[in-house]
């Protein structure tokens, strides 16, 4: 997708990456956008309308009520002109705003008055980034389909480290042209979701897995290119665009949904929350109540992520790991134990990892290893798919395409 001719409203807000916007300008009039600024009144305190002025060659907005701008441009023609909206940096209070339908200052209105794409680019401290309102905001804004960017994680202006610093303008040029198509012509498996192995006609052993991670994934995989098969086990979401789907129960089930479909794969994503265990015998009837304790045999199933890695000619392979405890360590261990490329390690436990909205990653292959701070379980997923493909870059099949 191409910037060229696009008509880019930007809105800026007041934080300290409000430096940055003069360089994000230039960046987006390089690529060919025509650039129009509006400041909330935060954001003059950390850089001046005449800055951006210079930079976007047009007047700067900063008021709703401006009898004088309201004649050249009013704000409801600056709301339709707009291809796209981008706001950069977006503080957690411009967040709460969007997420509220205020419309009581310039930016916030022309939010509601237009029909563009909206993108966040969201700037604040770590532990503002973390907390719960902000969290719960950007899944509105999310939800009614806006975009949010980063924010990235590194060093903070207010001397931390953690996720929050603002995306740099480049990588928000890059954001906004839309996401290359890396894996294109390379097909994956992808599996997803919890197992259930029947114990009688009404009972089962399951786990608490929403599949959204999986789903994620197999979403992100196909927007890169990939073709996506994607073996799921019992949950209740939709399939993401452009995947296709195989509902399983069992934990065989899915091995035998994945043998079916791996024999051309480049890659393989085993999202899937596969029980380790499954009951020895299914009862053909209802268990009943006796009185007495009752002992179910369990036998052990197979390791689906370990058989795929077996192959030969061997796929990419991606492992997930759900560790209460020591995650570097039991995530290096499965890396080697499986034969997986890359294990993507998530601390599960009292309400983290299953069922969760958001999520936090730490990817490991044998000789890297990437955090991937608290974001949403899709922004999560496209930075693992970023990652596959860099990493899937050398081999030899992704030549042969
Ligand atoms: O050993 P553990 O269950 O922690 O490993 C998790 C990883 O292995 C996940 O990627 C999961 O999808 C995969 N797995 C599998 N088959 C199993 C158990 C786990 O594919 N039976």
């Amino acid at each position: 997708m191409t910037l060229n001719g696009r008509r880019i409203l930007l809105g800026v807000t007041g934080g300290i990456a409000a430096y940055k916007t003069p360089e994000l300008v230039r960046r987006l009039r390089e690529a060919g956008a025509d650039v129009r600024v509006v400041m909330s009144a935060g954001a003059e305190a950390f850089i001046t309308p005449l800055t951006l002025q210079a930079v976007s060659g047009h007047r700067v907005r900063t008021h709703l009520l401006d009898a004088e701008a309201e004649a050249g441009m009013g704000h409801i023609e600056l709301a339709r002109w707009a291809d796209q909206v981008l706001i950069a940096p977006a503080t957690a209070q411009v967040i709460a705003r969007l997420a509220h339908g205020f419309a009581d200052d310039l930016l916030s209105t022309l939010v509601l008055a237009t029909e563009a794409g909206v993108w966040i680019a969201p700037a604040m401290n770590r532990v503002m980034w973390d907390a719960r309102a902000v969290r719960e905001n950007c899944r509105v804004l999310e939800a009614r389909g806006m975009h949010v960017l980063g924010p990235g994680v590194g060093d903070q202006a207010c001397g931390e480290q953690g996720a929050g610093r603002m995306l740099e303008p480049d990588e928000i040029v890059g954001q906004l042209r839309g996401r290359e198509p890396v894996l294109a012509g390379l097909r994956f498996v992808v599996t997803a979701g919890p197992t259930h192995e029947p114990i009688d006609p009404v009972r089962f052993l399951g786990n608490r897995s929403s599949g959204r991670m999986g789903f994620a994934v197999a979403e992100a995989l196909a927007e890169a290119g990939a073709r996506v098969d994607l073996v799921a086990g019992p949950v209740r979401l939709a399939t993401p665009p452009g995947v296709e789907r195989f509902d399983v129960a069992t934990a065989e089930e899915m091995l035998s949904a994945v043998s079916a479909r791996i024999d051309h794969a480049d890659g393989f994503v085993g999202v899937a929350a596969v029980a380790d265990y499954r009951p020895a015998s299914l009862a053909g009837d209802k268990i009943k109540k006796s009185g007495q304790p009752l002992t179910l045999q369990l036998v052990e199933n197979p390791d689906i992520l370990a058989t795929v890695a077996r192959r030969r000619p061997k796929p990419f392979v991606v492992g997930f790991a759900a560790e209460t405890r020591d995650l570097e360590s039991a995530a290096r261990g499965k890396l080697k134990a499986k034969g997986a490329d890359l294990i993507a390690a998530n601390r599960v436990g009292q309400n983290r990892g299953f069922d969760t909205e958001d999520n936090t990653l730490e990817v490991f292959g044998a000789d890297c290893h990437w955090s991937l701070g608290n974001r949403s379980k899709r922004d999560l997923a496209r930075e693992l798919v970023a990652i596959i493909a860099e990493r899937m870059q050398p081999k030899e099949h992704r030549n042969q395409q």
